[in-house]
This record gives C-alpha cells, sequence and structure tokens, in this order.
C-alpha cells in the first residue's frame, strides 16, 4: 500500500426529506446566492418550489441561472461567473447531477480567478480559491457531490477537460433517494455505469497489498450490480435506491483510492467521445470500458480473473486465469447491455471517420499518454477505440 492523506470535508446530508434542510445549510455561509440547475426536472418534480421555500424561510436572496445542459458547456459558465461578479454573490447551490455540480465547481473558481476560466483547465494556471458551493444531488453517477473533479465543455472545437481541486470539495451535499425516482430509465443506467466505472477505475492498479481497498471497491459494485435490476422494475423503490445513492457518492469520495493509483484512462479516452459527439457519459464508457479492459487485461490477468470470480461469479479456471479473466469481461458487457447501455461505438452513432482525431486529441496536449495501469499513447487510444467498434 502507499502512502496517503485522506480528508474529504464534504458534509452528507442523506435521507427523506433532507432537502428541506438546505436553507438552514446555506445560512452559515451567506445571504446571497446563485441557484444553479438544468433544463427543468427540478420544476416538474416539485423540488424547486421546496428549496424556493426553504430559502425564504432562511431569507436568502437568490439569482437564478438555468439550463445547464449534460456535458456542461463553457458559455454557460462565463455567465455564472458574471452574473457572481456583477452581484456580489459568494454561495453557489447546484441543483441536479454532475453536469450542475460541475458547471457550479468552475463558476466557484472562476469568479475569483484573474483571467479565463479556460485557463485553468488548459493547466495554464491552477485553482488558488474558489467561493463555497453546496450541492441537492438528483442522479446518482457522477460522484462530483463529494468529489475534487470538475469536468467542462467547451464548444469552440469539442474539448471537454477536466479541473482537479480540493478548494471545491461541496461544504455539503444532500441526498434524498426519492429525488432520484423521477429518473427516466436510459438516464439511470447511463448513471450506474458511471458508478461502476468510477469503481473499475481505481480497481485496476499495480499497487500491491492493498486487499482492504479491493474488497470495499469489490463490495461497492456488488451493491449497485444487485440493485439496479430492482430499481429498474420499480423506480420508486426507496431502499434500492438508498444503495444506489450512496454508493454513487462512496465510488468517488476518494477514500476508494486511498493507498494505490487508479487507472483513469478510460475515462479520459470517453471524454473525447463526449466532447465531439455530446453523448452522455455513461454511455460513452459503456463501450469504452470494456474494450480497455480487452487491450491491456494482459497486464495482470490475476487482478482480471479477481475480478471476474469477486465481483461477477465467475468460476475460478486456476488452469487458465486468461480463460476466467475474459469471462468477467464479458459478464460486464452482458450487465450494461442488459441495463439498457450500447455495446458498441456505432450504437452511439459513432463511426469510424474521426477515431484518429480523438485518439490525437486525447494525447496531444498536456499529456502524451492516459492511464496508470498501462499508460497509453496515441496509436493505443486508437486502437482501444477500434476495439469499441
Ligand atoms: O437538466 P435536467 O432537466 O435536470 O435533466 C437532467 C439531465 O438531462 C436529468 N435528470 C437529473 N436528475 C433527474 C433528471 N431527470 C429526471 N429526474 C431527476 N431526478 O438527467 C440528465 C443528465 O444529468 P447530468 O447531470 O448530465 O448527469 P450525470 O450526473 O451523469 O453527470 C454527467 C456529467 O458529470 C461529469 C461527466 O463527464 C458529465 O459531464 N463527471 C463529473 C465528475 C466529477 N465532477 O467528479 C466525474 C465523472 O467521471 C464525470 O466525468
Ligand atoms: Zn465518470
Amino acid at each position: 500500500m502507499d502512502n496517503f492523506i485522506f480528508q474529504n470535508p464534504t458534509k452528507i446530508i442523506f435521507g427523506k426529506d433532507s432537502e428541506n434542510e438546505v436553507g438552514k445549510e446555506i445560512s452559515k455561509y451567506s445571504k446571497k446566492i446563485l441557484l444553479h440547475y438544468g433544463g427543468g426536472s427540478i420544476k416538474k418534480t416539485g423540488l424547486y418550489d421546496k428549496v424556493i421555500q426553504s430559502l425564504k424561510k432562511e431569507n436568502i436572496e437568490y439569482i437564478e441561472l438555468s439550463g445547464v445542459k449534460p456535458n456542461p458547456r463553457l458559455s454557460l459558465v462565463r455567465e455564472g461567473i458574471k452574473i457572481c461578479r456583477d452581484n456580489g454573490i459568494n454561495f453557489i447551490l447546484a441543483i441536479g447531477g454532475g453536469s450542475v455540480i460541475d458547471s457550479s465547481k468552475a463558476i466557484s473558481f472562476g469568479v475569483p480567478y484573474d483571467g479565463d476560466v479556460w485557463d485553468l483547465f488548459l493547466g495554464k494556471a491552477v485553482v488558488e480559491s474558489a467561493i463555497p458551493l453546496g450541492t441537492i444531488l438528483t442522479i446518482p453517477a457522477a460522484g462530483s457531490e463529494s468529489s475534487t473533479g470538475c469536468v467542462i465543455t467547451n464548444e469552440e472545437g469539442g474539448y471537454k477537460r477536466a479541473v482537479n481541486s480540493e478548494l471545491i470539495y461541496p461544504r455539503f451535499s444532500i441526498l434524498n433517494p426519492e429525488l432520484a425516482f423521477t429518473l427516466p430509465k436510459y438516464q439511470v443506467a447511463c448513471g450506474v455505469t458511471d458508478i461502476l466505472s468510477h469503481l473499475m477505475e481505481r480497481y485496476f492498479t499495480n499497487t500491491k497489498n492493498v486487499e482492504l481497498m479491493d474488497r470495499l471497491i469489490e463490495s461497492t459494485m456488488k451493491t449497485v450490480i444487485n440493485n439496479i435490476p430492482i430499481i429498474l422494475k420499480q423506480n420508486d423503490n426507496y431502499e434500492a435506491w438508498s444503495e444506489v445513492m450512496w454508493s454513487g457518492t462512496i465510488a468517488h469520495n476518494n477514500l476508494l483510492n486511498t493507498g494505490r493509483v487508479g487507472d483513469w484512462g478510460s475515462h479520459d479516452i470517453e471524454h473525447e467521445l463526449s466532447g465531439i459527439y455530446d453523448v452522455p457519459h455513461g454511455a460513452g464508457l459503456a463501450v469504452v470500458f470494456p474494450a480497455w479492459m480487452k487491450y491491456v487485461y494482459m497486464q495482470d490477468i490475476q487482478r482480471f480473473a479477481q475480478f471476474a470470480v469477486r465481483v461477477w461469479n465467475v468460476e475460478n479456471t486456476f488452469w487458465s486465469p486468461e480463460k476466467t479473466a475474459l469471462e468477467g469481461i464479458e459478464k460486464l458487457k452482458e450487465f450494461l447491455k442488459s441495463i439498457g447501455m450500447p455495446g458498441n461505438l456505432t450504437e452511439l452513432g459513432i463511426y469510424d471517420d474521426r477515431l484518429e482525431e480523438m485518439a490525437d486529441k486525447c494525447t496531444n496536449s498536456d499529456r502524451t499518454t492516459v492511464g496508470n495501469f498501462v499508460k497509453l499513447g496515441k496509436t493505443d487510444v486508437f486502437n482501444v477505440l477500434k476495439l469499441a467498434k
């Protein structure tokens, strides 16, 4: 196990009716906020009205900025920064999923930054300060409600890039599993695929002697795999949603990568798909991750065999760990298909013509390789994309 420091400061407020606490929580930080949300699901579900009531009760003034799209756009981030600066706003409330939360995070470090916020995504500067933010999560998926990550798409050129900073951990995140009841099935499946991917990115490591984290990751994966069929049959099953929502946070709050180095190549490759084709992050991962696995499993067949046996209940064929490893990858593919995810790039509407461009964009910036378990250069990324066809 490697040395590590672990500190996740996000306060989690979990359970039924927890959204009614939002006004009280915010009043610890500010009396004037930016209320940031997406395309309107929060109005249809009634969540918006509850939040407004809670804010009014605490005399919190708010300015709204809605319209965050999945794969959140840089132009709206710039608009949010201007609103905060012009109105002396020093707190952001994000209501939604990873896209709204990431848009809020980018605004939060864009406000004090003396330059264009995209600089921070290009590595021209690092985040040195950020105004605080809180979240009400409406979809278990990205884990942004308790992560250091922020992923934004620059419409000019179709670049999707990330910033990581401990300064953008939300101060609090409100998780009421009931808020997920209204999610369309496809969105549920995209979210689950992202959660599993965050776990698998951490699982495939070269660090040795990491049994505790291996087993915690495996049990989080199994919890998600066991509960999702229940949700797909009965979308208002509170207990199943509770398991999945909390798993989504645990999967990405940095606990499960303590003492080890994760991979993250599949995420970097997927961001090229979302950047150009605007596909949902989870759907892109459903196609990229199994292809990545097929490309790299020889790096550590035993680890892939362990994944197959412990997570997917594949019989351990000791005489051929490779057979076991490959069966595990197939089980993952079958599972993703069973929940409605695409099985290849063509099903996602992505054809051959821009594979090379994506491989190039992925590896020609501040980094020339992606991934840690196996470092992949441009040709490797191209090969992974070809395997995903
Ligand atoms: O915009 P509205 O109308 O709210 O609809 C949203 C959106 O269309 C809808 N939705 C959300 N909650 C709902 C609901 N519809 C009905 N009922 C509800 N309760 O779902 C759609 C997708 O929302 P989005 O926020 O895009 O989903 P997700 O949470 O999967 O976030 C994806 C984004 O997060 C980034 C991804 O790259 C992608 O841009 N990620 C962020 C990470 C981080 N910051 O740590 C890590 C991840 O790896 C990921 O990259
Ligand atoms: Zn992800």
